[in-house]
């Protein structure tokens, strides 16, 4: 339950990122020694991703409050996913490119997670093909074989995160070389490139579109921290120009930010880049035109929280969402507030400054309830955020840290609300 009105003031420190963490988990499948991971957020995400190891067999001991996490697969994962937890989260289908390639085979059921687009996976497993894989999928289930799991030369028909994700892991341990191109290079995947490399394998081309990857035999244990979010950086960022506030965001590192920042920038913000720290001050806000794509692209992640900020800006922007089709579905509800934006196909036309009222959000995934509730702070009156727990899949902390810059914004039991 969100207040508006308050102007954020004082210094946030991040967590470890989301889409890095939850990876680099799974990346612990890939050998039988210890992987020791630190700055692990603490979001939801993390203990379901942690079930979905421990169901494939492996040893995990998972200590919320020091962020850390150390996965040891020391016998040979089994194949087959418990079904419970890797349906709650999208990131379990990055199980598959690690067991097909430690155990040659895999059989998962299809990933939950936000219902924001198709999301397929015909990249991933049309990858997982040309390495010598028989791949069947039953309604709900994929299932693949790769008893002579080999390199190959791939094309991505999209930089997915995801396929590029799961197949540099099968590539690690396949016989021969990999050749990747158009492979996504977000920071999180140069981050489980780079671990990768630390516990043994070769890879060539990391932040490029073309990764060239030599198999091994076998990889070792590794100690590794997780890189920074740069989504919930951003967020904060937003939060702090839209709310007329200053805040300080340790933990951060401003170069996986170039387009988030000069997009912030053109609408009228202060931001002093520091090598792990921004410093956002808010200005007189005007209107930026914004297009999501793949890394260094303006983040697709970022395109709700943006959008709040873009509603209070002086004049006409366009956003443009080349990633997730369903991701303006956030629009509905912030148009209920107040804001003045019309949306065409792909395309989104915000005219601002427009007063927020505040409203009932309700249905919302985890980077649109982050956007609902910055719309509330700025919003007149109460805006209650439903179903904040999809925040919590992405946000460590999301309700204290805002609080603890001068946000009012308290969590209520659903129940409580209604009575
Ligand atoms: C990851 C992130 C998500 C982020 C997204 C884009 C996780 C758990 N999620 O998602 O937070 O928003 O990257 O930065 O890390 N596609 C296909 N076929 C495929 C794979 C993808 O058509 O086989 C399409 C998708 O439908 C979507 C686009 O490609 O339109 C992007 O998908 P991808 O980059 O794979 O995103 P995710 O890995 O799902």
């Amino acid at each position: 339950m969100v207040h508006g009105g308050a102007a954020l003031r004082g210094t946030v420190r991040l967590s470890g990122a989301k889409n890095s963490a939850l990876k680099l988990m799974a990346a612990g499948l890939l050998t039988d020694e210890p992987v020791e991971l630190s700055a692990v957020p603490r979001i939801a995400d993390v203990p379901v991703m942690a079930d979905v190891l421990r169901g494939l067999g492996a040893r995990i001991d998972l200590d919320v409050e020091a962020e850390t996490c150390r996965v040891h697969a020391v016998d040979e994962p089994s194949s087959e996913a418990p079904a419970d937890a890797v349906t709650r989260i999208r990131a379990s289908i990055s199980c598959l490119g690690p067991l097909v390639g430690r155990t040659r085979r895999a059989r998962l059921p299809l990933p939950g997670g936000d219902r924001i687009g198709a999301r397929t996976i015909d990249l991933h497993l049309r990858g997982l093909r040309a390495m010598g894989a028989e791949v069947t999928e039953d309604p709900g289930v994929v299932e693949v074989l790769a008893p002579d799991l080999h390199g190959a030369s791939i094309t991505l028909d999209f930089p997915s995160v995801g396929a590029t994700e799961n197949l540099v892991m099968a590539a690690v341990l396949a016989r021969g070389s990999t050749h990747l191109d158009n492979a996504a290079r977000e920071p999180e995947i140069q981050d489980l490139c780079r671990m990768l490399v630390a516990m043994g394998a070769t890879i060539d081309g990391i932040g490029s579109p073309t990764l060239d990857i030599e198999g091994v035999e076998a990889l070792r244990g590794v100690s590794w921290q997780t890189c920074p979010d740069r989504i919930e950086a951003g967020t904060y960022a937003v939060a702090a120009a839209l709310t007329g506030g200053h805040v300080r965001i340790e933990r951060v590192r401003p170069a996986d930010l170039t387009l988030p920042l000069l997009k912030l920038r053109a609408a009228g913000v202060e931001v002093i880049e520091e090598p792990d720290a921004l410093e956002v001050r808010a200005g007189e806000l005007g209107a930026v035109d914004v297009v999501t794509l793949p890394y260094p692209g303006f983040p697709t992640d970022l395109q709700p929280q943006l959008m709040v900020l873009l509603s209070q800006a002086a004049g006409t922007s366009r956003c443009t969402e080349n990633v997730f089709e369903s991701r303006f579905s956030f629009v509905h509800e912030l148009v209920r507030m107040g804001a003045d934006v019309v949306v065409d196909g792909h395309h989104a036309m915000i005219r601002g400054p427009a007063p927020l009222h505040g409203a009932e959000l309700t249905g919302l995934d985890v980077r649109a309830g982050a956007a609902g509730t910055l719309a509330g702070l700025v919003a007149a009156g109460r805006t209650v955020v439903r179903d904040v727990h999809h925040v919590d899949r992405g946000y460590a902390d999301f309700v204290p840290r805002l609080v603890a810059l001068g946000a009012d914004v308290v969590r209520v039991a659903a129940a409580d609300l209604d009575a």
